[in-house]
């Protein structure tokens, strides 16, 4: 636990045609349309035309070759860029192309979605503070054919996020199908030096069950879904990622059903992580491994310099306890936990890259990274020199006060009769408890409980909505310590989170504030296949 950990949102700035535009307009605050429910903050302003991003949203069902054999029926998104800056919309390669928006903050998103898959469904934005109405909600439904506008104000720091379906117990079905896509909030003051374009990778990391005809198999179960075979953007682990000789910048997000992954360097190298789910670290953290569960993003740093043309570098997953109890056994032909390969990266001889010519090896200052992981390029906290906290968009920079005492709220995770429970209530669409409220501005303090009582017990991946959070104290049962050591060392709690991984017997205080929007939000479990059946519940937030 560090309580100097810098304040959040510190190393924003505006783009200067932004400023440029509220001066000469010469608007205030009064003036502005403030999306419903956003805390009115002086620069909101329907920007000029650098500053919105709208592109064509469309849930299609397509058939894919996504691998030797017949072809399979995907669900994907289909994007179009309608306005904003050029590389505002990218694809992942490989077999199953995935939109990877790159927007900064400040700026409006904008997004047609169309509904054209047979049945309803929504769009969630992972990680992002957006009016409740904007935000996925399973009652927000778009019907099979029908449309929705989507439309916000990016108040994220830079990091790794994403979107994906949320309907009412179809949310594991259809991400299952293969409806997900990056959402990256850029920050060009805070990344300078760090691997760009070509050598900045968005990774999915996805289990899967294709049958004969490779058809998807996908089926609900009470524990969870494991797929046979472990891809990345849709590529099976045997087949190589090609890459340069140098630096690069791997997003990983685990969009798995159920899946947590303990990722690891073949040659034992640690994984420098460099950003978790909702910002970047102060300064790249060396790990021997890191966990990664359901919904959760780790960037981290890799250099493939040293490895001859040819050579190659597979990132693993390790064996791990799961801690589980009890329960029902899940058909798989890769049980949870067991050691498995993810990716092989290749290096490919220079000549042979496809690069734009600022890319070139070289270029990238790799003296940045000094031993023992110190960052001393530009960090997350430098913080762009005073800009006021009124000034900022949204959300505010004060520190966030880590040293507590006591909590403030507790939640259960626990099981009855075939449902998921949260303080042994299961979803219910509109419902808010009376310890469900919160208030904008609030700080509190959260605890996770895994109990040892109960009967099942698994792994969970408790993911808030609107909010992000920081990981202030871990406490495990004894009974769970060996379990627990073979995951210990990789959990990353440094950053700023919005999922986090809580282990049978474990109790995980996490610290937040309640800041964005007031209205009604979500948490669950983003072990897809729980939240589904139960393990879900809103909040609701009230004004300060
Ligand atoms: Cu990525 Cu409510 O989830
Ligand atoms: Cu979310
Ligand atoms: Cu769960």
């Amino acid at each position: 636990m560090n309580p100097q950990f810098p304040p959040p949102h510190s190393s924003s700035a505006l783009p200067c045609s932004r400023r440029r535009l509220l001066a000469l307009a010469g608007l205030g605050a009064g003036a502005l349309a403030l999306p419903p429910g956003l805390r009115s903050s002086p620069v909101w302003a329907q920007g000029g035309p650098d500053e919105v991003v709208e592109i064509e949203l469309d849930a299609v069902v397509e058939r894919l070759q996504l691998r030797p054999g017949p072809q399979s029926t995907v669900w994907r998104y289909q994007a179009t860029l309608l306005q904003g800056p050029a590389d505002a919309l990218g694809w992942t390669q490989g077999p199953l192309p995935l939109p990877i928006l790159r927007l900064r903050r400040g700026q409006e998103l904008r997004v047609r979605f169309r509904n054209r898959l047979p049945e309803e469904t929504t769009v969630h934005w992972h990680g992002l503070a957006v009016p409740e109405a904007m935000d996925g909600h399973p009652k927000d439904t778009v019907p099979a054919g029908g449309e929705r506008l989507y439309s916000f104000p990016i108040l994220a720091e830079a990091a790794t996020y994403w979107f994906h379906p949320h309907p009412h117990m179809r949310t594991a079905f259809q991400v299952a199908q293969g409806l997900a896509g990056f959402l990256l909030v850029e920050d060009p003051a805070a990344e300078a030096g760090l691997p760009k374009g070509e050598r900045d990778l968005p990774l999915l990391i996805q289990d899967r069950t294709l049958d004969a005809q490779n058809g998807n198999t996908y089926a609900p179960h009470m524990m969870g879904f494991l797929g046979d075979e472990v891809v990345v953007n849709g590529r099976p682990s045997s087949t190589p990622l090609p890459v340069a000789a140098a630096l690069y910048r791997l997003r990983l997000l685990n969009s798995s059903i159920t899946r947590t992954y303990k990722l690891a360097w073949e040659d034992g190298r640690p994984l420098r992580a460099l950003a978790t789910d909702a910002g970047l670290l102060p300064q790249p953290l060396d790990r021997p491994y890191l966990m990664l569960a359901p919904g959760e993003r780790r960037d981290v740093l890799v250099d493939f310099g040293g490895l001859p043309p040819g050579a190659g570098l597979s990132l693993r997953s390790l064996p791990w306890n799961t801690g589980a109890s009890g329960g029902m056994n899940r058909p798989t032909r890769l049980p949870e936990g067991s050691a498995f390969a993810v990716a092989r990266f290749t290096v490919q001889a220079a000549g042979r890259l496809f690069l734009p010519a600022a890319l070139r090896a070289g270029n990238w200052p790799r003296a940045r990274l000094v031993d023992g992981g110190r960052w001393q390029g530009p960090t997350a906290q430098t913080g762009a020199g005073g800009r006021p906290a009124a000034e900022r968009p949204g959300q505010e920079a004060r520190p966030l006060h880590l040293v507590q005492e006591g909590v403030d709220r507790t939640f259960v995770l626990d099981h009855r009769m075939m449902q998921w429970t949260i303080n042994g209530r299961s979803f219910e669409m509109e419902a808010v408890a009376p310890d469900e409220v919160l208030r904008l501005g609030a700080e509190e303090t959260w605890e996770w409980v895994n109990a040892s009582t109960t009967m099942m017990q698994v792994p969970h991946a408790m993911h808030l909505h609107l909010v992000r959070f920081k990981v202030v104290q871990r406490q495990v049962d004894p009974e769970q310590a060996t379990a627990y050591a073979t995951v210990r060392d990789g959990l990353l709690d440094e950053g700023w989170k919005d999922t986090v991984l809580v282990m049978p017997g474990e109790r995980v205080r996490i610290r937040l504030r309640v800041e964005g929007y007031s209205g009604l939000f979500l948490y669950h479990c983003h072990m897809l296949d729980h939240e589904d059946m139960g393990m879900m519940r809103n909040f609701r937030v009230l004004e300060g």
